[in-house]
Protein backbone atom coordinates (compact mmCIF):
# COMPACT_ATOMS: atom_id res chain seq x y z
CA UNK A 1 0.00 0.00 0.00
CA UNK A 2 1.38 3.29 -1.33
CA UNK A 3 1.15 5.68 1.41
CA UNK A 4 2.03 9.65 0.85
CA UNK A 5 2.23 12.25 3.79
CA UNK A 6 1.15 15.34 4.15
CA UNK A 7 2.76 17.69 6.68
CA UNK A 8 2.62 21.48 7.76
CA UNK A 9 5.34 21.55 10.43
CA UNK A 10 7.38 19.52 12.87
CA UNK A 11 6.81 15.81 11.49
CA UNK A 12 7.08 13.83 14.66
CA UNK A 13 3.74 11.67 13.45
CA UNK A 14 5.95 11.76 10.12
CA UNK A 15 9.23 10.27 11.97
CA UNK A 16 7.26 7.40 13.83
CA UNK A 17 6.33 6.26 10.46
CA UNK A 18 9.33 6.23 8.65
CA UNK A 19 11.11 4.74 11.62
CA UNK A 20 8.42 2.00 11.82
CA UNK A 21 8.83 1.69 8.24
CA UNK A 22 12.46 1.17 9.37
CA UNK A 23 11.89 -1.27 11.93
CA UNK A 24 9.76 -3.14 9.46
CA UNK A 25 6.78 -2.74 11.45
CA UNK A 26 4.67 -0.71 9.42
CA UNK A 27 3.86 -4.23 6.97
CA UNK A 28 2.65 -3.77 3.55
CA UNK A 29 2.46 0.08 3.68
CA UNK A 30 5.32 2.14 1.91
CA UNK A 31 6.08 5.41 2.32
CA UNK A 32 6.67 7.14 -0.58
CA UNK A 33 6.82 11.01 -0.69
CA UNK A 34 6.10 13.87 1.53
CA UNK A 35 4.03 17.17 0.95
CA UNK A 36 4.44 20.36 2.86
CA UNK A 37 2.67 23.12 2.10
CA UNK A 38 5.16 24.97 4.75
CA UNK A 39 8.68 25.48 2.63
CA UNK A 40 10.08 25.51 6.41
CA UNK A 41 8.75 22.62 7.82
CA UNK A 42 11.15 20.50 9.81
CA UNK A 43 9.37 17.18 8.60
CA UNK A 44 10.93 17.81 5.53
CA UNK A 45 14.57 17.67 7.07
CA UNK A 46 13.22 14.47 8.31
CA UNK A 47 12.11 12.82 5.12
CA UNK A 48 15.22 14.09 3.16
CA UNK A 49 17.25 12.33 5.88
CA UNK A 50 15.42 9.02 5.96
CA UNK A 51 15.43 9.36 1.29
CA UNK A 52 12.08 9.37 1.22
CA UNK A 53 10.83 12.20 -1.82
CA UNK A 54 9.39 15.48 -0.75
CA UNK A 55 7.81 18.22 -2.45
CA UNK A 56 6.58 21.39 -1.04
CA UNK A 57 3.82 23.29 -2.44
CA UNK A 58 2.98 26.52 -0.69
CA UNK A 59 -0.39 27.74 -0.19
CA UNK A 60 0.67 31.44 0.21
CA UNK A 61 1.80 31.44 -3.56
CA UNK A 62 -1.91 30.72 -4.53
CA UNK A 63 -4.70 33.59 -4.26
CA UNK A 64 -7.79 30.92 -3.60
CA UNK A 65 -7.83 27.25 -1.96
CA UNK A 66 -8.79 25.71 -5.03
CA UNK A 67 -5.75 26.79 -7.12
CA UNK A 68 -3.94 24.76 -4.70
CA UNK A 69 -5.66 22.14 -4.22
CA UNK A 70 -6.02 21.49 -8.02
CA UNK A 71 -1.92 21.54 -8.20
CA UNK A 72 -1.24 19.66 -4.89
CA UNK A 73 -3.88 16.55 -6.19
CA UNK A 74 -1.37 16.85 -9.42
CA UNK A 75 1.47 16.55 -7.17
CA UNK A 76 -0.58 13.89 -5.23
CA UNK A 77 -1.59 11.68 -7.98
CA UNK A 78 1.71 11.59 -9.61
CA UNK A 79 2.95 9.45 -6.41
CA UNK A 80 -0.14 7.04 -7.64
CA UNK A 81 -1.11 6.50 -3.89
CA UNK A 82 -2.81 4.28 -2.25
CA UNK A 83 -3.70 6.47 1.17
CA UNK A 84 -3.15 9.74 2.32
CA UNK A 85 -1.82 10.20 5.43
CA UNK A 86 -2.51 13.95 7.07
CA UNK A 87 0.15 14.36 10.08
CA UNK A 88 -0.22 17.87 10.85
CA UNK A 89 -1.15 18.89 7.55
CA UNK A 90 -2.66 22.51 8.71
CA UNK A 91 -5.00 23.30 5.69
CA UNK A 92 -9.01 23.36 5.27
CA UNK A 93 -9.66 21.04 2.57
CA UNK A 94 -12.58 21.37 0.29
CA UNK A 95 -15.48 18.91 -0.87
CA UNK A 96 -13.73 18.56 -4.36
CA UNK A 97 -10.44 17.75 -2.78
CA UNK A 98 -12.07 15.54 -0.13
CA UNK A 99 -14.33 14.04 -2.40
CA UNK A 100 -11.31 13.54 -5.04
CA UNK A 101 -9.87 11.38 -2.20
CA UNK A 102 -12.65 9.94 -0.59
CA UNK A 103 -11.97 7.00 1.44
CA UNK A 104 -8.62 7.27 0.87
CA UNK A 105 -7.61 9.76 3.62
CA UNK A 106 -6.73 9.80 6.93
CA UNK A 107 -5.72 12.40 9.61
CA UNK A 108 -4.56 12.14 13.27
CA UNK A 109 -6.60 14.57 15.83
CA UNK A 110 -5.20 15.15 19.11
CA UNK A 111 -8.22 14.80 21.06
CA UNK A 112 -10.56 12.04 22.45
CA UNK A 113 -13.01 12.67 19.30
CA UNK A 114 -15.94 13.60 18.96
CA UNK A 115 -14.66 16.17 22.04
CA UNK A 116 -12.59 18.93 21.00
CA UNK A 117 -12.64 19.29 17.38
CA UNK A 118 -10.34 22.12 15.77
CA UNK A 119 -7.30 23.94 17.74
CA UNK A 120 -5.89 23.82 21.34
CA UNK A 121 -7.62 21.04 22.26
CA UNK A 122 -5.07 20.45 25.48
CA UNK A 123 -5.95 23.34 27.29
CA UNK A 124 -9.42 22.89 26.41
CA UNK A 125 -9.52 19.53 28.13
CA UNK A 126 -7.44 20.57 30.75
CA UNK A 127 -10.42 23.42 31.29
CA UNK A 128 -13.17 20.84 31.40
CA UNK A 129 -11.61 18.69 34.32
CA UNK A 130 -10.89 15.88 31.99
CA UNK A 131 -9.08 12.98 33.47
CA UNK A 132 -8.40 11.61 30.50
CA UNK A 133 -7.19 12.72 26.97
CA UNK A 134 -6.23 11.19 23.84
CA UNK A 135 -5.64 11.03 19.85
CA UNK A 136 -8.28 10.21 17.66
CA UNK A 137 -7.01 8.23 13.56
CA UNK A 138 -10.00 9.41 11.86
CA UNK A 139 -11.21 9.06 8.00
CA UNK A 140 -11.44 12.40 6.48
CA UNK A 141 -14.97 13.65 5.44
CA UNK A 142 -15.74 16.99 4.90
CA UNK A 143 -16.64 18.08 7.92
CA UNK A 144 -13.51 19.43 9.98
CA UNK A 145 -12.55 16.20 12.56
CA UNK A 146 -15.96 14.76 11.89
CA UNK A 147 -15.12 11.09 9.92
CA UNK A 148 -15.60 8.24 11.40
CA UNK A 149 -12.81 7.43 14.09
CA UNK A 150 -10.44 4.27 13.10
CA UNK A 151 -9.19 3.82 16.86
CA UNK A 152 -7.92 6.36 19.56
CA UNK A 153 -5.88 6.25 22.18
CA UNK A 154 -5.92 7.69 25.52
CA UNK A 155 -3.25 9.06 28.20
CA UNK A 156 -3.90 10.08 32.11
CA UNK A 157 -4.42 14.20 32.02
CA UNK A 158 -2.37 15.08 35.79
CA UNK A 159 -3.85 17.79 38.06
CA UNK A 160 -0.29 19.83 37.03
CA UNK A 161 -0.37 19.49 33.29
CA UNK A 162 0.11 22.54 31.43
CA UNK A 163 -1.37 22.21 27.78
CA UNK A 164 2.57 22.08 26.94
CA UNK A 165 2.92 18.98 29.17
CA UNK A 166 -0.20 17.42 28.37
CA UNK A 167 0.47 17.96 24.78
CA UNK A 168 3.90 15.97 25.05
CA UNK A 169 1.58 13.12 26.71
CA UNK A 170 -0.70 13.11 23.79
CA UNK A 171 1.95 13.03 21.23
CA UNK A 172 4.22 10.52 22.75
CA UNK A 173 1.15 8.27 22.48
CA UNK A 174 0.37 9.36 18.95
CA UNK A 175 3.56 8.36 17.95
CA UNK A 176 2.51 4.95 18.89
CA UNK A 177 -1.08 4.87 17.36
CA UNK A 178 -0.40 6.18 13.73
CA UNK A 179 2.19 3.46 12.78
CA UNK A 180 0.19 0.31 13.88
CA UNK A 181 -3.39 2.47 12.50
CA UNK A 182 -1.32 2.30 9.14
CA UNK A 183 0.05 -1.24 9.15
CA UNK A 184 -3.86 -2.46 9.84
CA UNK A 185 -5.25 -0.31 6.90
CA UNK A 186 -2.48 -2.38 4.82
CA UNK A 187 -3.29 -5.62 5.86
CA UNK A 188 -6.82 -4.89 5.26
CA UNK A 189 -6.02 -2.87 1.87
CA UNK A 190 -4.32 -5.97 0.63
CA UNK A 191 -6.65 -8.39 1.53
CA UNK A 192 -9.56 -6.85 -0.16
C1 LIG B 1 -0.22 16.43 16.25
O1 LIG B 1 -0.58 16.84 17.53
C2 LIG B 1 -1.41 15.88 15.53
O2 LIG B 1 -2.32 15.26 16.38
C3 LIG B 1 -2.02 17.12 14.96
O3 LIG B 1 -0.94 17.94 14.58
C4 LIG B 1 0.19 17.62 15.38
C5 LIG B 1 1.30 17.29 14.43
O4 LIG B 1 2.51 17.15 15.11
N1 LIG B 1 -2.89 16.83 13.85
P1 LIG B 1 3.80 16.67 14.29
O5 LIG B 1 4.01 17.65 13.17
O6 LIG B 1 3.53 15.28 13.78
O7 LIG B 1 4.92 16.71 15.30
Amino acid sequence: MRIVCLISGGGSNLQSIIDAERRGELGLAHLIGVISNNPDAPGLIRATSACIPTHVLSHLSYSCREAFEFDLTRIIDEFHPDLLVLAGFMQILTKTFVDHYQGRIINIHPSLLPKYKGLDTHQRAINAGDKLAGASIHWVTTELDAGEVIRQVTVPIFSNDTAETLKLRVLQAEHRLYPEVIRDLAKDFITS
